[in-house]
């Protein structure tokens, strides 16, 4: 695998597939470079905590960030090259031009911004990577929306690819986010997916949710639209660490 970090020394070849990450890679990462593997030449990983994306400076300073095992993990798991450039490569002096997408659901209204760092380094990566398809996890099931939206209302020509969230054996989807929960607080967290799975064949999943929650306290519980399927989503703050998680509830995903 070969590590590159600047856009100039990227010469590919061939159908590529692209997994943009933040790094702290987990299980869920690797399921993507795993699809990615089987279904193009070349398997190319970003790694680059995208400051554009964090609306709390406080939660950018503690991304988890251990490089050295990312480029294990994504080595293990068949990328071909890691593109992980520094902060200046991607935001150079005088970056001036953004995407702005519309706010979709409660993950938008919540994050103030976070879209925007989003949707913007992801056509910048699109366009210099070039991949013919992009791989993202639906736990991020907003992300996902943004994604497919901005792919078509720009007129992108890359496939967007979301796979299934992958989930530890006791339920807890699977995030970067999930080493900064001691393991008290990594215990109460199993109360969201749990909320979750058990309000979604209520005949009001987000009072049931709500209900079910008892002790966390949610950003927010809704119902979103998801290319015509319905989920159930909600975003909770446990300690100083903020998780989100869906179920589907209606229809099938993409
Ligand atoms: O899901 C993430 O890790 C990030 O939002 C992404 C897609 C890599 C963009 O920085």
């Amino acid at each position: 695998m070969k590590v590159i970090r600047s856009i100039e020394e990227l010469q590919l070849d061939g159908a590529v597939g692209l997994v943009p990450t933040m790094g702290a890679l987990h299980a869920g990462h690797v399921s993507l470079f795993e699809a990615a593997r089987t279904e193009n030449d070349v398997v190319v990983a970003s790694l680059f905590v995208n400051p554009a994306q964090f609306d709390e400076q406080a939660d950018l300073a503690r991304y988890p960030r251990d490089e050295g095992r990312d480029i294990e993990i994504a080595e293990h798991a068949g990328v071909d090259v890691l593109f992980a450039p520094p902060v200046r490569e991607m935001y150079p002096d005088g970056f001036a031009t953004w995407v702005v997408p519309d706010d979709i659901g409660a993950e938008s209204a919540a994050r103030p911004g976070h879209f925007r760092g989003v949707a913007t380094v992801c056509v910048k990566l699109f366009n210099i990577v070039r991949p013919v398809r992009a791989y993202f996890g639906q736990k991020d099931a907003e992300q996902v929306v943004v994604i497919r939206r901005l792919v078509r209302d720009l007129n992108l020509d890359v496939e967007i690819r979301a796979l299934p969230t992958v989930r530890d054996a006791d339920g807890l989807a699977l995030s970067s986010r999930n080493v900064r929960l001691s393991p008290e607080e990594r215990t109460r967290a199993l109360g969201l997916p749990r909320a979750l799975a058990k309000a979604a064949a209520s005949s009001d999943p987000v009072a049931a949710a709500r209900a079910e929650l008892n002790g966390l306290d949610p950003d927010y519980v809704e119902l979103l639209d998801v290319d015509g399927a319905t989920i159930l989503a909600a975003a909770v703050r446990i300690g100083s660490t903020r998780l989100i998680d869906n179920v589907l509830v209606k229809g099938a995903l993409p």
